[in-house]
């Protein structure tokens, strides 16, 4: 070993080190595909793992992700959400198969716009109607408009620690200068007017009572007050009494409520988190689970709301459209994966439950039998490793931690992904074996960097 590899052995500590080897080693052709770079992608479109270097898929089974290289892992990325039954789920391979037969994209709508839409109404005792778009990005922004035109109010709410998608009203993060429990707002990125954090969106506190009195105080400002019912980046279940306080004053005060339930919706229960807490909101948006791995987003609500899309019964009407809205082939794989969760509901949602609590539990009782200050959250089979051993209350306690990207390398060595965002999910294809591998997984990366010297 020559002088300058073995400092740097020393440096990055020995796992660090063979885990990097190993990995390099055995993914020359993402390897090379990384290095190469595509010169004509402004970004990658997402990124699965960034160390040692991108790594690109082949293919998808069940709970297994294949890269090209053939090396197969044990897949938490699950799409970023969608896939709750499981990668390449062969209904809906079935379904997609025979569409495409038929054709793929008319334009002018079949019938299966309206039997998505009807599965959609049936989870839901707050749904009346529902309009198909192709991202949850969509959906919200559709969502923010429909509320403005109802309640021809201007200003929408967003919770600290939020994620609604990116369009320009989304991106309005809470300025962590500011005081917690009255948050300002920022634009994220550049390319985006002040004057929408400024005059348009504001901030609200999540789990903080001194929300309701903001919303009090600006009642008559507010079109919409929006909240991810569990957020992803504080992944927990908790919320119930914050949720119902919340629901309570925007009634009392007249303003809209919406829930996003792009991550939540078809995860949490078949219900989604209206379903797990009982609370109506008064528009709901979808994406993810809902399009059975195709793209998707829905927004959906009373009529009283609804009736924005349509101008119906007086209400001003909003522009809406979109080329490829109602995709056939998005809305047949969403029938199938909905027909699908609705009829064995009662097996597969008691099932990511138990598991998401069960990888929760057992590496938590692992970090503190053994002093890492880390911690899982989890809100059933979404979850998020917190290297932190403080109480979290909001998403502000959570920070990003040197050794987490270290920490998902070497969960890669033992082959389990988790994505470059660090959310993790595990799907009903995921049985109890498979995850008793990645609980061990995550022990062993715990070990190897405690060997290392950097837990
Ligand atoms: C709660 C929530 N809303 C909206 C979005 C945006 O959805 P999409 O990525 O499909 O545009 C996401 C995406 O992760 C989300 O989690």
């Amino acid at each position: 070993m020559s002088m300058r590899v073995e400092n740097r052995v020393q440096e990055m500590g020995k796992n660090s080190q063979s885990v990097r080897e190993k990995l390099i080693d055995r993914t020359p052709k993402s390897s090379e595909m990384a290095l190469r770079g595509h010169p004509s992608l402004a970004m990658e479109v997402v990124q699965t793992v960034d160390m040692p270097h991108q790594l690109y898929i082949d293919k998808a089974e069940g709970p297994y992700l294949t890269d090209l290289d053939g090396n197969q892992y044990i897949d938490l990325t699950c799409g970023f959400g969608p896939n709750v039954v499981g990668n390449r789920f062969e209904p809906v391979e079935k379904a997609l198969a025979a569409q495409i037969k038929k054709g793929w994209h008319y334009g002018i709508p079949g019938a299966e716009q309206a039997h998505l839409a009807e599965l959609i109404k049936g989870s839901s005792p707050a749904v009346d109607e529902v309009m198909f778009c192709n991202s949850g990005s969509e959906a919200t922004m559709f969502a923010f408009r429909a509320a403005r035109a109802v309640s021809g109010k201007r200003v929408v709410a967003l919770f600290d620690g939020s994620y609604h998608g990116i369009h320009d009203y989304a991106l309005v993060k809470a300025d962590h200068r500011s005081e917690r429990s009255d948050p300002t707002g920022v634009t994220l990125g550049a390319g985006i007017p002040e004057e929408i954090s400024q005059n348009l969106v504001t901030m609200l506190p999540n789990r903080d009572s001194n929300a309701f009195d903001i919303i009090r105080k600006y009642k008559d400002e507010l079109a919409l007050v929006v909240i991810e019912p569990v957020q992803s980046s504080n992944p927990r279940l908790d919320n119930k009494e914050f949720l119902q306080g919340l629901r309570d004053v925007c009634t009392e005060c007249d303003v809209l409520l919406m829930f996003d339930e792009v991550i939540t919706g078809f995860r949490i229960e078949y219900g989604g988190c209206q379903q797990y807490y009982g609370i109506n909101p008064d528009i709901i948006t979808y994406g993810k689970a809902v399009g059975g791995g195709m793209p998707i987003g829905v927004v959906a609500g009373p009529r009283k709301v609804m009736n924005a899309f349509s101008g119906t019964d007086d209400t001003p009407a909003i522009f809406a459209g979109g080329t490829f809205n109602g995709h056939p082939l998005t809305m047949v794989a969403g029938i199938t994966i909905l027909e699908y969760l609705k009829e064995n509901q009662d097996e597969i949602y008691p099932y990511l439950h138990e598991q998401g609590n069960r990888i929760g539990t057992e590496i938590n009782d692992f970090c503190s039998s053994n002093n890492i200050a880390a911690q899982m959250m989890n809100a059933g089979s979404m979850m998020h490793l917190i290297f932190s051993g403080d109480h979290i209350e909001s998403a502000r306690d959570i920070g990003r931690s040197k050794v987490e990207k270290e920490f998902y390398l070497h969960l890669l060595g033992h082959n389990v992904i988790v994505p470059g965002i660090h959310l993790a999910f595990i799907s009903f294809a995921h049985k109890p074996e498979i995850v008793d591998q990645v609980i061990e997984a995550f022990k062993q990366s715990f070990i190897d960097m405690r060997e290392d010297g950097l837990l």
